[in-house]
């Protein structure tokens, strides 16, 4: 499907599909100048029908990347700031080339995973610039959770209505590791939170599954032997190859995408003596309900 959008003088907005259920390309803007109204109104509306917008093409700095970003929402101030750009901290790197402190290459993104739901309100959306991208692989896949919900059978379903799960800064039973928080950055991230495990998109109305295996500890009220494979049998069925998008990263490419109905994960399926950085901003989310 393809959409052009004609937003008074500028060049218009030409809006194309990238799957049947997940994600939009997005051409005739640039970013690093001023944007309409009209454009900011077609973008948003975008966003919240196709849950990822890949904009080709921009070529913007830090200062650029927060204003084209803002136009989305408020933005969100993330949890590591180990991370963050020295001149323009709202912004955090994504980068192949640091390492854990006991030396091993620490790929950031890695296994299926929803931003900061350890937040009690969780960011909506996260973008991603590309500022240098090996010369193949590193794609990042999506995989839709509202289509994964509304194919679930009817039963598990009503299983999940009303299920919390406590979400954690790095749950124990996760295989990925995350960079370990410094003592000011625990003070103002929660220990823990608790969200539902289906939430309602407060712009569409959807239901998705909301998981997140870096990050769900247990199921309140329900015992490990009955929550974990609970856990392990949603996600096997949320991440079928028919739920997913994969985007293979083009230099310029800004990627903006929604958290509250999508899982994601990087790739570290490429030569790593290859830089990928990445620059990351998160937009302000609601408590989900
Ligand atoms: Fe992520």
């Amino acid at each position: 499907m393809q959409l052009f959008e004609s937003c008074g003088k500028e060049a218009a907005l030409e809006i194309t599909s990238l799957s049947e259920h997940t994600g939009a390309e997005v051409r005739g803007i640039d970013l690093g100048q001023p944007v309409s109204e009209a454009a900011q109104t077609a973008l948003n509306r975008a966003f919240v029908e196709h849950s990822v917008l890949v904009i080709r093409d921009q070529r913007l700095a830090p200062p650029q990347v927060l204003a084209a970003v803002s136009l989305f929402g408020t933005v969100f101030q993330q949890h590591n700031t180990r991370f963050a750009l020295p001149d323009c901290p709202q912004i955090h790197y994504l980068s192949n080339q640091d390492h854990f402190p006991d030396g091993r290459r620490y790929i950031p993104g890695e296994g299926w995973h929803t931003d900061h739901s350890n937040d009690t309100r969780p960011p909506k959306a996260t973008a991603l610039h590309a500022v240098k991208l090996p010369d193949k692989g590193g794609d990042t896949q999506f995989a839709n959770m509202a289509a994964a919900y509304s194919t679930l059978p009817q039963a598990t379903q009503e299983r999940l209505a009303g299920l919390l799960a406590i979400h954690v800064y790095q749950s124990s039973h996760s295989t990925r590791k995350l960079m370990a928080l410094s003592d000011a950055n625990k003070e103002r991230v929660p220990n823990a939170v608790l969200h539902p495990m289906v939430r309602t998109h407060p712009d569409n109305g959807r239901k998705s599954i909301y998981i997140n295996p870096i990050r769900i500890e247990g199921i309140l009220g329900l015992d490990h032997k009955e929550a974990l494979p609970l856990l392990a049998e949603l996600l096997e069925h949320a991440t079928a190859e028919r739920f997913q998008y994969r985007h293979a990263w083009q230099p310029g490419d800004l990627v903006i995408w929604d958290n509250r109905c999508l899982l994601h994960k990087a790739n570290g399926d490429y030569d790593l003596d290859q830089t990928r950085y990445l620059y990351r901003v998160m937009l302000q989310g609601d408590v989900p309900r």
